[in-house]
């Protein structure tokens, strides 16, 4: 098999930089068995196989091209055309299937003007793919984007996924945010824990989980907010449990908070009684223990 000598199939793809090629490969070595891991550095570099870099590469080492066009198509990992910028992976496994993921993802592709034969929107914002089973099947038909994960998906919301996907992409990159640096809390403190299963994660709790870390540091809360791992109540996901000698030895959860409404669980448990019973009100307590 040979490599096209000629341009790049992919208009406006990356001009493919000659010292990137060798310096990827004298990190991985010229030998035809460093041929995964020079593939593997073209891959992250481009995020794409370029064929100019693989021609290049060819030239300069002693990878012959059959061998690099072999190992590129032979292994699922590896592309061949430029990706988007934001990854959208669509669940396929059983229970997203039976829920209707395929017409999450027609939906999806509609809104985003991406033809059947294609993976990519025309201004390669978003590539979509098809998963397998993403870990969170209570929450049937997932899908993810990056690393937000949207679970119950209906095609009728496709457009408003990828809207709420933006929002939250672009108040990550927000150079004001807070750090949410956090002081020590003293030993005995309230603990707060913030489940981040898969479960918990599908349904918005690392955003919970930076609400209240900005909720207690704008307040001077001596708290110690923790992620935990999943606790076996998906079916109430996202979970927070309120816990540590300060609040009583005892430990109450906490269920469908939202970033807006998790601060409340902070002033509930940090504020004096009279203010404590309304804000009670607000809050899904679930189960104390
Ligand atoms: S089958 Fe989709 S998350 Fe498990
Ligand atoms: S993933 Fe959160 S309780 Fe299971």
């Amino acid at each position: 098999m040979r490599l096209p000598s000629t341009a790049s199939p992919n208009p406006g793809a990356p001009d493919v930089d000659v010292a990137f090629v060798r310096e990827a490969l004298d990190q991985a070595g010229r030998n035809p068995e460093a041929v995964i891991p020079v593939l593997q550095a073209f891959q992250e570099h481009y995020g794409y196989l370029p064929v100019e870099a693989l021609r290049l590469a060819s030239e300069q080492s002693e990878i012959r091209p059959a061998a690099m066009t072999g190992v590129a198509t032979f292994y699922d990992m590896f592309r061949h055309r430029p990706a988007g910028q934001h990854l959208i992976r669509v669940c396929r496994g059983t229970a997203c299937h039976v829920t209707g993921a395929d017409r999450v993802e027609e939906a999806l592709r509609q809104h985003l003007g991406i033809p059947k034969d294609s993976d990519t929107d025309a201004a390669r914002e978003f590539t979509i793919e098809g998963v397998a089973c993403l870990g969170c099947c209570t929450l049937a038909p997932v899908v993810k984007i990056e690393d937000q994960t949207f679970g119950h998906a209906k095609p009728e919301k496709a457009g408003s996924v990828i809207r709420e996907f933006r929002r939250n992409h672009h108040a990550a990159d927000d150079p004001g945010r807070s750090t949410e640096e956090l002081e020590t809390a003293p030993a005995g403190a309230i603990e707060v824990h913030v489940g981040l299963g898969s479960c918990c994660m599908a349904k918005g709790s690392d955003r919970i989980y930076h609400a209240l870390r900005e909720s207690a540091r704008r307040n001077g809360a001596h708290v110690n907010i923790k992620r935990v791992g999943c606790v076996g109540m998906c079916h109430q996901t996202p979970l927070v449990e309120v816990t540590g000698r300060a609040a009583g030895g005892r430990s109450a959860y906490y269920a469908g908070l939202t970033p807006a409404t998790a601060p409340a669980v902070l002033d509930f448990h940090f504020r004096p009684a009279g203010l404590r019973q309304r804000l009670g009100g607000l809050l899904n307590r679930t189960l104390d223990a």
